[in-house]
């Protein structure tokens, strides 16, 4: 009898070691935290570090419509259902002037760990008070605990200086003609030729909607809407995480891509993404590629079923990698309490032919 017990609990521990902790299904509802309050970290994804996840994500006002961000919210959890709320990680400023300061816009935050130098990176798409969405900076802080506080480094455009790896150098010589009309044939033409990215060269690629991605060999790359939100970039990130090689590439010139979410899986790189009409639901885009610089494809949107033409009201922020199962996480916004937005976490499937596909939460 004695002998059985242990045998079982022996049995039990080397399952639980096997299989990783299951990833929750959550389908637009309210997400509470070990608090019992609706999970405030959006357009976020989660870094996994000795069995704790950290998720990381948009901190957007204390719930009441129109108060403002702090920072970069985290929650943490070693079941990946109970969240506990561990405040603003990177906040933003109250001086007036500081790069930070409050009434800028951080949205898309992403950590990774980095072996080389044991620290903690954020990158995110900070724009700046005052402006808009004008500046269009990619930022990137550091922090020595992933609990932070993570110190800003760097706050601007990319790659200044810098032609993509994919774009002929005769293009900086080219001249277009003057106020072409968006979205003409002629204007298409252009945009796929650089227009923009010749434009920007000096002061380096505009960078908005973005994501980070570890390869296998531990190299890290940087994706971004860059091109008026009209072209995707992957660039290469240095053995610190912390800075641009001055590798990259344009990824569907003209395509109006945002919000990037990218994966390995059995040697192929996948990238989800959506179109760019802001907080309101458009339908996913794939594509694929063998190699990260391309050539990239693209493949029909890989949501099924009800609400498939509209991502189930949601917009691709992460994909998480849970020990060889992928779970695709998307924000359902709600754009008059952006602190209300909702939370997607939808199983991967693949099809035979190894094509990733996501089902409808709704016809469960
Ligand atoms: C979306 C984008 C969001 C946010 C929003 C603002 O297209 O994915 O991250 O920038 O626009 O309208």
């Amino acid at each position: 009898m004695r002998f059985r017990t242990l045998f079982t609990i022996v049995m039990s521990a080397a399952a639980m070691a096997a299989f990783a902790v299951e990833m929750p299904f959550i389908a637009g509802e309210k997400f509470p935290d070990t608090d019992g309050r609706h999970i405030n970290a959006h357009g976020g994804g989660i870094m996994t570090k000795d069995g704790t996840y950290y998720w990381y994500g948009e901190h957007r006002g204390d719930g009441t419509p129109g108060s403002g961000q702090k920072g970069v919210a985290l929650y943490t959890s070693d079941n990946l259902r109970d969240w506990t709320n561990r405040g603003i990680v990177l906040a933003m400023s109250d001086t007036e002037g500081d790069i930070l300061e409050k009434g800028g816009i951080i949205e898309r935050p992403k950590v990774l760990y980095c072996p080389n130098t044991g620290k903690y990176v954020m990158w995110f798409h900070h724009e700046l008070k005052g402006r808009g969405y004008g500046a269009a900076h990619s930022a990137v802080a550091i922090a020595d605990s992933p609990y932070g506080p993570f110190r800003l480094i760097e706050s601007s455009r990319v790659n200044p200086g810098i032609m993509p790896e994919n774009l002929d150098t005769e293009a900086r010589n080219k001249t277009w003609a003057k106020d072409l009309e968006w979205w003409t044939p002629q204007w298409r033409e252009a945009v796929g030729e650089g227009l923009f990215t010749i434009r920007d060269l000096e002061g380096g690629q505009m960078a908005r909607d973005q994501g980070v991605f570890v390869d296998d060999d531990g190299k890290a790359y940087h994706i971004y809407s860059s091109e008026e939100n009209l072209t995707l970039q992957i660039a290469e990130l240095d053995p610190t995480y912390t800075r641009h090689t001055g590798r990259y590439v344009r990824l569907f010139p003209g395509g109006h891509n945002e919000a990037p979410a990218m994966f390995k899986h059995d040697g192929t790189y996948w990238l989800i993404t959506s179109g760019c009409t802001g907080w309101d639901p458009n339908e996913a885009r794939l594509m694929k590629a063998k190699n990260i610089f391309g050539p990239w494809e693209q493949l029909p949107n890989p949501c099924r079923g009800e609400k498939a033409e509209k991502t189930y009201l949601g917009q691709s922020t992460f994909v998480m990698n849970n020990d060889g199962r992928y779970t695709f996480m998307a924000d359902v916004w709600n754009p008059k309490c952006l602190a209300d937005s909702r939370h997607l976490w939808l199983p991967i499937e693949f099809e035979a032919d190894g094509t990733p596909y996501i089902n409808s939460p709704y016809n469960k």
